[in-house]
């Protein structure tokens, strides 16, 4: 017997995501300033959220969640500073989020007052837990609740024609809603906000906490994407995060499965374990020869302002920022990759074995590649001596050196510096 119910099961007939492959980047929005910001032991301040903001624009972002100016006044500060200082670049669309609420959604309209373009996402819970045991809410009434707030909000903006409008409507637990109703929260939004080719929508489908496997949060998006009303005037956007370890497979099995748009944080912060990381997705698109129009090409220093905004570290073997994921201690590995550097050079296609991605498209460098401990070989140790100190050494001396610092490495049970190595070098072979 086990207290936690059977994997769920949605499986839509006509699912046609399963042979496909990913063949274009999504648009992206950041929400590293509202969902990633609610999650942390200190939420950041203005300045913070002006200098994560500042980095956003610069690594590309075009739409960014930067609060919920209705709940927090640092965020509704922030927000009249971004609008006040004239630092919304023309290209970009900063997001807001309110729930829905009349009282938060006029806050939300005034926050934003003087936009030329904005976002306003609003969201409410869908989910039968949410609406039983949360707010004591039937079906009925959650319907209710979603066309009262989305005709209230359409009728203040009527009001602001100076500002572009662009409506966001969540579903939030959409993970873990019966798709059916999730269907008629989302139709219900789109029919109130009178969806049409000069009034487009936003759809936002969370996995708020992530309870099924990537393949049927797939399935569900293949079937409202072919289910929703007004479908060429909904952008399809989904916003996983990562309970389960999958925040990555299901944001992918997502776009092939009709998601448009993708929701997520740098480096996965956010919520719980996190919302999708959206450095991650990107690259893994880039390293399949789709560019994510994301520049990731310093990745060291994005990495070192997150880490300062958050105030959280970044794992040592977080996919591509990593301090350790260029780093090869085991000496096959090192054998391989110092062979493939050499084959690589006569290359168009990167070829390097154990390393997906050049480092040098990260801004990151080669000398960390090859690091030696008690479980490194011949390669790995004189590749360094080759890159370090340009010593490119006989067969017989490799075999012969290697064993040396191997000695040496089991002896310390350390690590083995490029100096350490050098000086046992000099020690064995020049200071005779
Ligand atoms: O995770 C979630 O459901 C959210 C929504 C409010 C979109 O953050
Ligand atoms: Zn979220």
């Amino acid at each position: 017997a086990t207290k936690y119910q059977p994997a769920e099961q949605f499986y839509f007939p006509k699912r046609t995501w399963v042979n496909k492959t990913i063949e274009k980047a999504p648009s992206w929005l950041s929400t590293d300033l509202r969902d990633g910001n609610q999650s942390l032991f200190n939420p950041m301040s203005i300045d913070t959220k002006l200098k994560f903001y500042n980095e956003l624009i610069r690594v590309g972002f075009k739409e960014i969640e930067v609060g919920f100016p209705a709940a927090s006044e640092i965020d509704f500060k922030f927000v009249r500073k971004l609008i006040e200082e004239n630092r919304i670049p023309d290209e970009v669309t900063i997001m807001v989020m309110t729930q829905a609420r009349k009282d938060l959604i006029q806050k939300t309209v005034e926050a934003v007052k003087g936009c030329k373009q904005v976002i306003v996402h609003i969201y409410n819970a869908t989910a039968k837990p949410w609406r039983e045991i949360v707010f004591g809410m039937t079906k009925t009434e959650v319907l209710e609740l979603i066309d009262t707030h989305v005709k209230y909000f359409k009728s203040l903006t009527d009001n602001i024609p100076s500002t572009k409008w662009i409506f966001q409507y969540s579903p939030e637990t959409f993970s873990s809603t019966e798709p059916e109703f999730a269907l008629d929260a989302c139709n219900t939004a789109i029919r109130a906000w009178e969806t049409s080719d000069t009034r487009p929508i936003i759809i936002n489908l969370p996995s708020t906490v992530e309870n099924t496997t990537p393949n049927v949060f797939a399935d569900k998006i293949e079937w409202m994407s072919n289910n929703l009303d007004c479908r060429h005037n909904v952008i399809l956007s989904v916003h996983p995060h990562n309970d389960r370890g999958t925040g990555i497979a299901t944001a992918e099995l997502a776009l092939l499965a009709g998601a448009e748009r993708i929701e997520g944080c740098l480096f996965g912060n956010g919520e719980r374990c996190g919302n999708l990381d959206l450095a991650t997705i990107a690259l893994n698109l880039y390293t399949h020869g789709i560019n994510p129009e994301l520049d990731f090409s310093n990745i060291n220093k994005i990495a070192k302002i997150v880490e300062e905004c958050t105030q959280l570290p970044i794992h040592p073997r977080h996919p591509y920022v990593g301090d350790l994921v260029f780093t090869a201690f085991s000496g096959s590995h090192q054998d391989a990759i110092k062979k493939g550097f050499t084959y690589q050079q006569a290359q168009e296609l990167w070829t390097v074995p154990y390393l997906p991605i050049d480092p040098a498209d990260l801004g990151r460098t080669y000398e960390s590649i090859i690091r030696v401990n008690s479980q490194s070989g011949k390669g790995g140790i004189s590749y360094i001596m080759e890159n370090n100190y340009g010593i490119t050494m006989p067969r017989r001396m490799q075999i012969e050196f290697s064993s040396i610092v191997q000695n040496h490495a089991d002896t310390s049970e350390m690590e083995i510096s490029p100096d350490e190595i050098w000086r046992l070098f000099n020690q064995t072979y020049l200071d005779k």
